[in-house]
């Protein structure tokens, strides 16, 4: 039985942009996209008021970012989200969504311990609803994607700006930009592919970088602040619909611009990613 046969009618009302009724998200059809060319949209969620609302609109994969520490905590980093909390999130987003492909994050400490520690954390987040776990950093971790796949854990890795890291990278900067810094990501993303990733999200590095490590990487490669030429983006979801208060990163497009609704703004990010006029590099990308 699929999922949308089984689906309740949303409390929310019929949107003016759903699109119509899809498949489930799975891997295979994700790499059918990579395969076929078609970029990948992403946006983070948090809740299932959002989930349901960024599966309506067409988002192809949603991220339960541990960036929910700042976001919806308000949290000058994400370094103090617990496991409890990405559970919990995991659970009402899972919820809410109904077809898109459900990540989720393993926050800091939940991970770094141990290959049994970050097994049992990813077996929670598993449990919640996820249907793929994400960790931070490159080196080190090629060993831990690989006893979680081997268990059946679909994982996505992340490299370049990694927020867990904040302090020791120096702040919230572009990385890979000297030819050094830049080999050791390529390098990482390389191990990380061999490991049996099945994703990568590239953050913060010049586009030239992230077009390469895409064109080398095996699965799929989602950029943020990367550049137009990975096999799909994501967004914060508070950042392209403008509630976030305060100056934002360059590689952020303000969806809600002229648009009626919040579906509309989502669904406009959608067909933006897809068409590619999002992002452009001139306007969102980051040069070496
Ligand atoms: O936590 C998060 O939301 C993320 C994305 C910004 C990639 O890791």
């Amino acid at each position: 039985m699929t999922a949308e046969s089984t689906a309740p009618p949303s409390p929310y009302g019929t949107p003016s942009r759903e699109t119509a009724p899809r498949k489930p998200q799975t891997l295979h059809r994700l790499r059918a996209l990579r395969e076929a060319g078609e970029k990948i949209a992403m946006l983070t969620a948090y809740d299932a008021a959002s989930a349901r609302l960024l599966d309506d609109a067409g988002v192809d994969c949603l991220l339960v970012g541990d960036s929910l520490g700042m976001v919806m905590q308000g949290h000058a980093s994400t370094l103090p989200v617990t496991l409890e909390q990405m559970v919990y999130h995991t659970q009402c987003v899972a919820r809410g969504n109904r077809t898109a492909w459900l990540i989720a994050d393993l926050p800091f400490g939940s991970y770094q311990g141990s290959t049994e520690q970050a097994i049992a954390s990813s077996v929670a987040l598993m449990q919640a609803g996820a249907q793929m776990i994400k960790l931070e950093g490159g080196g080190w971790t090629a060993p831990l994607v690989r006893a979680l796949v081997e268990r059946g854990i679909p994982v996505c890795a992340h490299l370049g700006l990694t927020p867990q890291s904040v302090h020791a990278l120096g702040g919230y900067r572009i990385q890979g930009r000297d030819a050094q810094a830049a080999d050791t990501l390529r390098q990482h993303a390389a191990e990380l592919g061999a490991a049996g990733a099945a994703m990568l999200v590239l953050e913060l590095v010049p586009s030239d970088l992230a077009a390469d490590i895409s064109a080398a990487f095996p699965g799929i490669t989602i950029g943020i602040g990367a550049g137009s030429r990975t096999h799909g983006q994501v967004l914060v979801l508070h950042d392209m619909l403008d509630i976030t208060r305060g100056p934002k990163p360059r590689f952020v497009r303000n969806f809600m611009e002229g648009a009626p609704s919040m579906l509309d703004a989502v669904h406009s990010y959608v067909l933006a990613v897809k068409d590619g006029s999002f992002p452009d590099d001139a306007l969102h990308g980051y040069t070496a």
